[in-house]
């Protein structure tokens, strides 16, 4: 059984329109739909935003589907001038810009007591998205780095490169690394894909919305290739 998460509606409701035999179960106040996706067994689910929905979301995927993978699909805000709108990220592995414990010593994004900062995702998972990707996306670029996680939409300048330049982040959005954390406390591989919708700096909110949808037709897109080939 593969999960598939996704913070908003846009994100997976193409997902789910196209699944068969649906189940539904409501746990934690989130729709966990499971079904056949391209004659795989799936459960995609609604997170809501943010990285504590993101990891209960999880946490519910590990205790009552026990799923063999875990997606994470959505948007993302561009921390590199050569990551375009519209791109995809595909993670290396995941940080939580927001975790902030320096003064004893940790570092940034290191949580304490846990020797732990990044979160990698599975190898031959990433591998196998960049090289789908490449296949049924060839107008854009994809890359394949470093996902910056936080409680936070990030929207200027100054916020944009202090999460560039400390985590060597290539994009930033609001639950891979909550996902990433839960997958790896559970001994689930995963993988992060993440379109860029903005460029996480002044112009993010009025780039948003337009660029939204075009960016979310890029990873639907992705998935539908991808899920038949786990
Ligand atoms: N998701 C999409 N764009 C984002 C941004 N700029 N910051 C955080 N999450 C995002």
């Amino acid at each position: 059984m593969i999960g598939i998460i996704g913070a908003m509606p846009q994100e997976i409701n193409q997902l789910v329109d196209m699944m068969e035999d649906r189940k539904v179960l409501e746990k934690a106040r989130m729709k966990f739909i499971s079904g056949k996706l391209l004659g795989k067994d799936v459960v995609i689910v609604k997170s809501g935003v943010g990285k504590v929905n993101a990891a209960v979301c999880t946490q519910i995927l590990a205790d009552s589907y026990s799923v063999d993978a875990v997606i994470n699909t959505g948007v993302a805000g561009s921390l590199e001038n050569r990551i375009d709108i519209g791109d995809i990220v595909v993670s290396t592995d995941a940080v939580q810009h927001d975790v902030e414990a320096t003064i004893w010593g940790y570092e940034p994004g290191e949580i304490p007591m846990m020797k732990k900062k990044a979160f990698a995702a599975d190898k031959a998972l990433r591998k196998l998205t960049v090289s789908v990707c490449r296949e049924v996306n060839p107008d854009i670029s994809v890359f394949e780095g470093r996902i910056a996680s936080g409680d936070q939409f990030i929207s200027g300048q100054e916020q944009k490169e202090r999460i560039a330049e400390t985590f060597s982040a290539y994009c930033a959005e609001m639950e891979g690394c909550a996902i990433a954390q839960a997958a790896w406390l559970n001994g689930i591989p995963f993988v992060i894909i993440r379109a860029i919708s903005d460029k996480a700096d002044n112009s993010a909110e009025m780039d948003y919305n337009e660029f939204e949808k075009q960016a979310i037709e890029h990873t639907v897109k992705l998935l539908l290739a991808l899920i038949p080939r786990m």
